[in-house]
């Protein structure tokens, strides 16, 4: 059939098909320059700098390849794809060789053929023929493209020389490599160059000798390899293979669904037997990933079929007694009555419910709608309290919508990169090879950070600036940035009087070119030179398109709404919002955090980022839901805590967030929930919160429901159920279940019915559909009337809130001071492995690159105290003291320590403190002022919790028998 290519169409067109090689990149709404030619007799128009190989794919016609695969460049060494082009001699490679204007090409001809057989021949000769008990059998490039060249024979025997014997690598946790299988293809190496960017392979040696090999000839488990999978995917061959594979076979059907760790929001085909998932492949229609994943969402599933997960509902009557298994009914009819009498007797507001950031957009909706229509408070709050709370409230005061203005695409087009306060190599994998594409073209990159991330100084990436600021002085960095910019007149002035408040940005312009925020006077304060702080402005000023990526590292501070103001009014100041290339991009951390905010999430606002104090909002709500609603704000996670131990708050319900673990000031935590009389946990594991609660809901994970996930582009994309809930119900059937046993009727027979509801309550959202979804793989909100195809790019002609807002961010060094008995900072991250409070990842092979949470200590800190490299240590700050053991880097600058999260029993959130964002309560989980020591033992802590966890969960093996 003949097909034509749309311009500016999706360049993907089929995404499960291979066109061999990669299209060619549109340029915004820019016209393409078409060119027509004849293949096999068809004619086709495909944009200028189109292989033939595409275009005779696009025609429906497969030229028969090896060496070529569409996510990568061609590379032209298998000779396989050779074509016949009229009035041309020779045989070119259809990979390599471009379209021209009128050309007529024959794929198919007899010398064609015969040259195609020849080289097949020569591949077989060198391969083994076991193919029956090969573990690719009936998903091998290689079997397939003998069958499509005719190959009937091979002439050369296998007595000469070959590699039939080469030894296999079987060291690597989640994949294999068999080099006898090998073909010398390098689609490998080219995999873990261009789309990974991690170099960890080369091909060896020459001609016959050459082979693949991982860094310097090291096992795969022993080499900078990062597991991202990109190599196993572009192998055409067995060479590299999922052991799952090799185990359990070829897998027989696949699910399309979304990623549930980061807030990258990959796309993968879950590809199963039955209901059992034999291995996650990125899926090339993904817009947020484009086929490209990390070791997490790759790799790390098995966690969802883990024997800890907890499938029986359970209810007790204290923490000290075994718990009760017991049916769905009787679990949400005892939390009911519970939440009943405790609001009988300490009051309706004594109550509240916190929501998940890893559950989907309906199952945070359902809950924040059970507690202010059930609960009948709006004690609702959420993770994104202790993560990203900040970017709502400076993003929305500055521009008006409380979300990154960007697409992950956006960053093809920028000049100059600035990542503050982030690790995207660690924290944001997938998005930061895509950064590191543009880097290797050229882009300059800026980096504020008071550690040395990868990022600084990776393969063919290396940063212009690394401005390595003590933990705690985003503020005064961003304010003598923008204090050179504006003195030395480098402003984008224009784009300033047409699009922001005039006297806002007076008041802000006299503020900032006051001498205290010179970079002279900051320096002191930050540690960071000012003439490396003005060449980086300067840099950042004068580039065609910047854009801004920020982390954790600039909200979990005190002062980090003021932080996400003045990364907002950079970009104003510079002309840097409303188009590709530009913008504010919070980097956010879990899987849907973006979208449990978008619902409704917060005690002040109704999905939609809407006061609860406005009427007509809040009218349009009770009239759908039947109940009149609270018009005051209600109390967020620390508040919570306080009145916990205060013995004003009894009841709580928390769906999949582990508090215990990933709050500040672990102890303070420990004590508010024992303070309650009804801890409701709907989990997949027994977590650390878990261990505290009365009643436990069995939680379903991401493949065992359906529903969707907003990632940090505002990317709405589904989730698709592949196997029934272990526990019997997906997370938004157990909220329900609880809700109509408080007697607040919920009757939703599908998640669809949850988004049609959202949609018909929530003006951003008015547009989207279940059905819009499944037609466009995602989309990103605002999607409506206005935008019924979503909104790639925020504020293009003018900001959401009219005219953008430049707010003064004055500089306020944190209560959380240095002094002689706390010398030394602590600042906390993430790492690549592993995933939060670990829950998932620690309960996979993943464990392999990070067994535990270690202290990261520059070298003259550890001599200064007799430390040397793996020596156990005690940290102790003003709220706690935990033992770790020692890495010596000088990643940290002296006087700055850093560490992970993701083990419990290293108690990372033991040590940091209750200080928070003036704003928003976000935690100062970035500056704790502590102090090291050799320890010989573990801390009180530790031994409490240690005992605390095994009694608990003996009484969970109790609650078996
Ligand atoms: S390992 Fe696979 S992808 Fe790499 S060169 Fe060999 S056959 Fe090609
Ligand atoms: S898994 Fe990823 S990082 Fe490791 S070798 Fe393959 S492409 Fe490179
Ligand atoms: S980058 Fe994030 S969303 Fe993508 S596979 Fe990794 S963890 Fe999943
Ligand atoms: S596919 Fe063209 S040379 Fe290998």
């Amino acid at each position: 059939m003949l097909q034509f290519y749309k311009p500016n169409s999706d360049a993907r067109l089929d995404p499960d098909e291979d066109y061999g090689t990669p299209a060619v990149p549109a340029n915004g709404d820019m016209p393409v320059s078409l060119v027509s030619l004849t293949i096999d007799g068809h004619q086709v128009s495909v944009p200028a700098g189109t292989s033939i190989m595409r275009a005779a794919a696009i025609l429906n016609i497969k030229v028969p390849r090896l060496c070529a695969t569409d996510s990568l460049q061609a590379f032209g060494s298998c000779r396989l794809c050779l074509v016949e082009i009229e009035g041309r001699k020779g045989f070119p490679a259809s990979c390599t060789a471009l379209v021209e204007e009128g050309q007529v090409v024959r794929t198919q001809t007899d010398p064609v053929a015969k040259l195609r057989r020849n080289v097949m021949e020569l591949y077989i000769s060198d391969h083994p023929l076991d193919c029956l008990t090969c573990p690719a059998n009936g998903d091998c490039e290689l079997q397939d493209t003998a069958g499509e060249v005719g190959l009937r024979e091979v002439r050369y025997g296998f007595e000469g020389a070959n590699h039939l014997d080469a030894e296999k690598d079987e060291s690597h946790a989640y994949f294999s490599f068999d080099p006898s299988k090998c073909i010398v293809c390098s689609r490998c190496v080219r995999a873990c160059e261009e789309i990974q960017g991690t170099y960890a392979l080369t091909i060896d040696g020459r001609g016959f000798g050459s082979k693949v090999v991982a860094s310097q000839n090291e096992k795969f488990s022993e080499s900078e390899c990062v597991a991202c999978g990109a190599c196993v995917q572009a192998c055409p061959t067995s060479t590299l293979m999922e052991n799952s594979v090799i185990e359990q076979g070829i897998p027989e059907h696949s699910v399309v669904t979304t990623c549930a760790y980061c807030g990258v929001g990959c796309a993968f085909k879950v590809e199963l037997k039955g209901d059992q998932v034999i291995r996650m492949v990125p899926y090339k229609g993904g817009k947020a990933n484009n086929g490209h994943s990390c070791v997490k969402g790759r790799f790390a599933f098995a966690y969802a079929t883990h024997k800890d997960r907890v499938t029986t509902p359970m209810i007790r009557n204290s923490i000290e007694e075994p718990w009760k298994q017991v049916s769905w009914d009787e679990a949400v009819g005892f939390a009911a009555s519970r939440i009943r009498e405790i609001q009988k007797q300490y009051g309706r507001n004594s109550v509240g419910g916190i929501t998940s950031s890893r559950c989907t957009n309906e199952e945070t909706y359902l809950v924040q709608k059970l507690v202010r229509a059930a609960f009948g408070n709006n004690n609702v709050d959420t993770c994104a309290r202790v993560c990203h709370s900040p970017t709502g409230y400076g993003l929305k005061t500055t521009l008006g919508e409380s979300a990154g203005t960007q697409t992950f695409e956006s960053v093809d087009k920028a000049d100059v990169i600035m990542v503050i306060g982030a690790n995207p190599t660690d924290a944001y994998p997938v998005f930061a090879s895509r950064m590191k594409q543009r880097l290797r073209q050229g882009a300059r990159l800026i980096i504020v950070d008071p550690r040395r991330i990868d990022l600084v100084k990776s393969p063919h990436v290396v940063s212009d600036f690394h401005l390595n600021l003590l933990p705690g002085t985003n503020v005064a960095l961003l304010n003598a940035m923008a204090h050179v910019i504006v003195s030395e007149g480098r402003e984008a002035k224009d784009f300033i009087s047409e699009r922001c408040e005039k006297a806002a940005f007076e008041r802000w312009k006299e503020f900032v070119l006051e001498q205290r925020n010179s970079p002279a006077a900051m320096a002191a304060v930050t540690g960071v030179a000012a003439k490396e702080l003005v060449a980086a402005a300067r840099l950042f000023a004068d580039a065609e398109n910047a854009a801004i990526y920020y982390g954790l590292g600039v909200t979990e501070h005190s002062q980090g709404s003021s932080a996400v103001m003045a990364i907002a009014n950079l970009a104003m100041l510079t002309g840097n919002l409303g188009r590709e290339g530009v913008g504010v991009n919070p980097l956010r951390g879990q899987n849907n955090v973006q979208g449990s905010c978008d619902m409704g999430s917060f005690p002040h606002e109704f999905p939609g980022y809407r006061h609860v104090s406005i009427d007509s909002v809040r009218e349009s709500f009770e009239k759908h839901w039947g109940v009149q609603l609270d018009n005051e704000p209600g109390l967020r996670i620390p508040n919570m805590f306080d009145a916990a131990i205060a013995g004003h708050f009894k009841g709580l319900y928390c769906q999949g967030e582990d508090i215990a673990q990933s709050d500040p000031n672990t102890q303070h935590v420990e004590k508010a929930l024992r303070e309650l009389e009804c801890l409701i946990v709907q989990d997949i594991f027994l977590n650390e919160t878990a261990k505290f609660a009365h009643v436990f809901l069995p939680g379903a994970s991401f493949l065992e429901k359906d529903g969707t996930f907003t990632n940090a582009e505002r990317r709405i994309s589904r989730v698709r159920k592949v196997m029934a809930p272990l526990g019997g119900k997906a997370d938004w059937e157990g909220t329900m279940a609880l809700s109509n046993a408080l007697g607040y009727e919920m009757n939703y027979q599908h998640p669809s019915e949850i988004m049609d509801e959202i949609a018909s309550l929530t003006p951003t959202f008015k547009g989207v559909s279940y059905d819009l979804l499944d037609e466009k793989g995602s989309v990103q909100w605002p999607c409506n009337d206005e935008a019924p195809d979503g909104t790639p790019i925020m504020h293009v002609d003018q900001f959401v809130r009219g005219k953008g807002f430049f707010a003064v961010t004055e500089y306020v060094a944190t209560d959380e001071k240095v002094n002689k008995r706390f010398p030394l900072l602590l600042t906390t991250g993430r790492i690549l492995s592993q995933y939060n409070v670990g829950a998932q990842t620690r309960r996979t092979a993943n464990m392999h690159w990070h067994e535990e949470d270690v202290l990261e200590i520059h070298p003259h800190d550890a001599e200064d105290r007799g430390i040397s490299d793996g020596d156990q240590v005690q940290v102790s700050s003003r709220a706690g003291e935990t033992v770790l053991h020692a890495t010596l880097t000088d990643r940290v600058q002296p006087g700055v320590l850093y560490t992970t999260f993701h083990h419990p029993e290293s108690g990372a959130n033991v040590i940091t403190t209750d200080n928070s964002d003036w704003a928003t309560n976000c935690p100062e989980y970035k500056v704790t002022a502590v102090q090291v020591g050799k320890a010989s033992a573990v801390s009180e802590w530790q031994s409490k919790r240690a005992i605390f966890s095994e009694q608990q969960v003996a009484h969970l093996k109790q609650s078996d028998s």
